[in-house]
C-alpha cells in the first residue's frame, strides 16, 4: 500500500457551511488559487444543489484547473446529481461526491427510509453520477453511529456500482481514535484495494486531527479537512494540523501528503481576511501564540538552542519567525536580547534596571510594544 495520503480539501464546501464563514463566488474563486499553490489534491468547491452561487463557483474553479481535482456535493437523489454533472460540465479533473446518511438514528428520524432503500438509492445515485463523470465518490453519513457489517455492505455495493472513493464521515464528532481507526481498517480490508477509502471527521469532541491520523493508520489514503479547521459546528479536521503532524513526526507516522507546507500560513491568514474569522490565538500552526514564547525559561532555551522549546521551524509552515513576548513571565535573557535587537548594549547593571521596570509596568500590562521597551531600556541607560 502506497504511503501517499490525499488531501481533500472542502474549505469551500463545508468549511464554509460554519457560522459567519460563507463565501461569494469572487471570494470561492480568491482563495481556490491559494488551495491549488497549496497543492491540495482534490478541492471540494461547493454544493450545486444549494445555491446558484455553489454552482458558479465550482463551474469557475473546476473549468480553471487541470492540476487538481474539482469536487461538487450532491444528495443521493437525481435532481442533485444532475445539477453537480452540470456544474462541472466545462470541469478538467471533475468529481461527483455523493452523499446519503447509513446509520440507525439518520434513517429512521431524518430520511424515514429503511436501510434496504437506502442502499438501493446509494447504489443507483452512484450507477447515475457515473454516467457523468468517472470518478465517483460515496459518502455514507453519519458512518460512526453504523454498524461496521452494515458500512460494508454499503461500501461493496457503491463500488461495485461505480465508486471510485468510499468515505466513512465522522460527522457528529462522535467518534474516539482507537475505535474510528478499527471502523475504518473493517472497510479498508473488506475493499481489498478495490476503491480508495477516505475520512472525514468533525471536531464536536476536539478529536478530528487524532481520529484522521487513527484512520491513515489504519489503511485510509484520503483525509478531508478544511483551512483553519473551520465547518459545521466545531469544525472538520483541521488540515494544516493533520499536514504538519505527519511531517513533523514521520518517525512513526510514515506518510506523505503532496503539500506545500510553506504555504499553510499563508493560507490561513487569507482564508481569515475572506471570511472576517480568525483563529483563536493559541491554535496549531497557525494562531497568533503558535511560535510565541513568554516563559522566562523557555526564551532562555529557546534563545540557547531553538529546538529546546520549538517542534517546527516557523518558516517551514509560512511564518517568518518566532516571537519572544516581552511580558511578566520574561526572563532578563530575552530582554537583554530583545534590546540588542533594539539596537541598546545595556551593562549589567543597566540591564537589571530595564528588567525590574518592565516586570513592574507587565504588572498592569500584558506585553509591551518594541517602542515601550525602547522608552524604557533609554531612561534606564541615561538615569
Ligand atoms: O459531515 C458529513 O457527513 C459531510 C458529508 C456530506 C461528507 O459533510
Ligand atoms: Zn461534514
Amino acid at each position: 500500500m502506497s504511503n501517499r495520503v490525499h488531501v481533500f480539501d472542502t474549505t469551500l464546501r463545508d468549511g464554509e457551511q460554519s457560522c459567519g464563514c460563507s463565501m461569494n463566488v469572487p471570494e470561492k474563486v480568491r482563495m481556490a488559487r491559494k488551495l491549488v499553490e497549496l497543492n491540495v489534491d482534490v478541492m471540494e468547491a461547493g454544493f450545486p444543489m444549494a445555491s446558484q452561487g455553489d454552482f458558479d463557483a465550482v463551474d469557475a474553479i473546476g473549468r480553471e484547473y487541470a492540476q487538481v481535482t474539482v469536487a461538487a456535493l450532491a444528495r443521493c437523489h437525481t435532481g442533485d446529481i444532475e445539477r453537480a454533472a452540470k456544474a462541472l460540465e466545462r470541469a478538467k479533473r471533475p468529481r461527483i461526491h455523493t452523499f446519503i446518511a447509513t446509520s440507525p438514528i439518520h434513517l429512521k428520524h431524518k430520511l424515514k427510509m429503511t436501510e434496504d432503500k437506502a442502499l438501493e438509492t446509494a447504489v443507483k445515485s452512484v450507477e447515475f453520477a457515473r454516467r457523468f463523470v468517472d470518478e465517483v465518490e460515496f459518502s455514507a453519513e453519519d458512518a460512526t453511529r453504523t454498524a461496521p457489517d452494515i458500512l460494508v455492505k454499503f461500501a461493496r455495493a457503491v463500488v461495485d456500482a461505480g465508486a471510485r472513493i468510499v468515505n466513512l464521515p465522522d460527522t457528529v464528532g462522535y467518534s474516539i481514535p482507537a475505535e474510528y481507526g478499527y471502523l475504518v481498517g473493517t472497510v479498508v480490508r473488506a475493499l481489498d484495494g478495490k476503491a480508495e477509502v477516505s475520512v472525514h471527521c468533525h471536531n464536536d469532541l476536539g478529536l478530528s486531527v487524532a481520529n484522521s491520523i487513527a484512520a491513515v493508520q489504519a489503511g485510509v489514503r484520503q483525509v478531508e479537512c478544511t483551512v483553519n479547521g473551520i465547518g459545521e459546528r466545531a469544525g472538520n479536521c483541521s488540515l494544516e494540523e493533520f499536514v504538519m503532524a505527519l511531517k513533523v513526526r514521520n518517525d512513526i507516522l510514515p506518510f506523505v501528503t503532496g503539500i506545500k507546507t510553506e504555504e499553510l500560513f499563508p493560507a490561513s491568514q487569507l482564508l481569515t481576511e475572506i471570511i472576517g474569522v480568525g483563529v483563536q490565538p493559541n491554535k496549531a500552526i497557525v494562531g497568533r501564540n503558535a511560535f510565541a514564547h513568554e516563559a522566562g525559561i523557555h526564551q532562555d532555551g529557546y534563545l540557547k538552542e531553538r529546538t529546546t522549546y520549538e517542534i517546527m521551524d516557523p518558516r517551514s509552515v509560512g511564518v517568518p519567525s518566532s516571537q519572544l513576548v516581552v511580558g511578566k513571565h520574561s526572563g532578563r535573557h530575552a530582554i537583554a536580547d530583545r534590546c540588542t535587537h533594539l539596537g541598546f548594549r545595556p551593562t549589567a547593571e543597566q540591564l537589571d534596571a530595564i528588567y525590574h521596570r518592565i516586570i513592574a509596568v507587565c504588572d498592569k500590562k500584558k506585553w509591551l510594544t518594541d517602542d515601550e521597551i525602547g522608552n524604557i531600556a533609554r531612561a534606564a541607560m541615561q538615569a
